[in-house]
């Protein structure tokens, strides 16, 4: 998979250098291009002649030192990589990119490159756990940048903890995946997928929702993102980052969600209804804060519009599919709402369970379709059951094999 690719590895400096040594060495030997640059501190670790040794390319260490005049070094270096990989990655370089700050070789060429960079953090456990490296990491995720997660386990400074470099061969199996050739069925599909609660104000202090976090909606649209497919996200308020790659429209109410997926509706092949829609709304939205009085009181609400069904009474070509979370009679009722709201299928959560529906990283589902078509899915982490379902449709529909 990864012979002749072009693998552009950036050291900073730690103690964790010498597995960059056996990393070049591996990826070397599995065929790879390899061309490496150092950060002035790596170089204190292990010497760059150990890197063009195992490379056989030169090292890259100082800006200034251009190679070849024909071209800049550190702007080659950045087109030439198929995929660029930071390791390991210490606190400081992390914090000089998710700054923007260049001032090497290593940091002017993370800048220039618009290939793939992935950061492999080693560092002691407390620097790791460093509130500015947590909001520095977020921030670069944020950007599109991708993490190895580092390791557990006894660190070179004596801690036991998370902060060890992840081991050469499971970056190379990363790598290896990474130039996997795609299963891309969706790709010159739209999807549009709404996730999370909505929330139907009372007054401009409070307002009703549910226990929606929306992972559930968030990895179904990252599934669709990574089977291809345009993927527009139509988000209640949550608190989770969305994935890469995928466009955002955020959304309060009920009545917002409604307007944001018809505007996406025409053009899309795939809707997905993963969000927990409030089927009612204060009737009336108080411009001032509601006062407390002697006694109970009541909020009169009205229906919202229920945004599957008016999808499926507009249906063309579009592919509709629908979630239900219900306490009771799950089949029963997801079967009626299949009907009802003529989507094509409805997954059924049994929320009566606390190990499943909302909130929890792992969802228990039934798919039911037209004709009778019912799927079981045992318990497993809503990324995974995302992806299972799409394939599962997608083959159903004659969309892939
Ligand atoms: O977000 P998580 O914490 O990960 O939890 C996931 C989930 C439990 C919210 C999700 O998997 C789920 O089941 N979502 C649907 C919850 C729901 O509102 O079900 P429902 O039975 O009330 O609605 C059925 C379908 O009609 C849903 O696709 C819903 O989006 C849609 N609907 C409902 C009301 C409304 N006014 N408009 C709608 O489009």
């Amino acid at each position: 998979m990864i012979a002749n690719k072009n693998i552009l590895l950036c050291v900073s400096g730690g103690i964790a250098v010498y597995k960059a040594v056996a990393l070049v060495s591996k990826l070397t030997q599995a065929g790879a291009h390899v061309k490496v640059m150092m950060t002035e501190s790596a170089t204190r670790f292990v010497t760059p002649l150990s890197f063009q040794v195992m490379s056989k390319h030169d090292v890259y260490t100082d800006t200034f030192d251009e190679k070849d005049s024909g071209v800049i070094a550190h702007i080659d270096l950045a087109d030439w990589a198929d995929l660029v990989i930071v390791a390991p990655a210490t606190a400081n370089i992390i914090g000089k990119l998710a700054n923007g700050i260049a001032d090497d070789m290593v940091t002017t060429t993370l800048l220039a490159t618009t290939s793939k960079v992935w950061i492999a953090p080693a560092m002691n456990v407390h620097m790791y756990d460093h509130p500015a490296v947590i909001r520095n990491i977020e921030r670069l995720v944020k950007d599109g940048y991708e993490f190895i997660e580092p390791a557990e386990g006894i660190l070179a400074c004596g801690y036991v903890g998370k902060g060890r470099l992840e081991e050469p061969e499971k970056i190379v199996s990363l790598v290896e995946q990474f130039f996997k050739p795609k299963f891309l069925p969706l790709k010159g599909k739209k999807v549009v997928v709404s996730a999370g609660p909505t929330r139907e104000r009372i007054d401009p202090v409070r307002y009703l929702t549910n226990f929606s976090s929306g992972k559930m909606g968030y990895a179904m649209a990252a599934a669709a993102q990574k089977l291809g497919a345009e993927t527009i996200l139509v988000s209640g308020p949550v608190d989770i980052t969305p994935p890469v790659g995928v466009k955002l429209i955020s959304v309060e109410s009920a009545e917002e969600m409604l307007q944001a997926i018809l505007r996406e509706y025409d053009g899309s092949d795939i809707v997905v209804k993963a969000a927990a829609v409030a089927d009612y709304r204060p009737k009336t939205n108080l411009p001032q804060k509601m006062k407390k009085q002697a006694g109970d009181t009541s909020i009169e609400l009205e229906r919202t519009t229920d945004i599957l069904l008016t999808l499926g009474e507009r249906k063309q070509h579009q592919l509709l599919i629908g979630f239900a979370a219900e306490t009771n009679n799950v089949l029963e009722y997801a079967k009626g709402k299949l009907i009802k709201k003529n989507a094509d299928y409805i997954i059924a959560n049994d929320v009566s369970k606390l190990d499943r529906g909302f909130g929890t990283d792992s969802n228990t589902v039934t798919i039911v379709g037209k004709e009778d078509f019912q799927k079981n899915y045992a318990s497993m982490p809503k990324e995974q059951l995302a992806t299972e379902l799409f394939l599962t449709i997608l083959k159903r529909e004659g969309i892939s094999q």
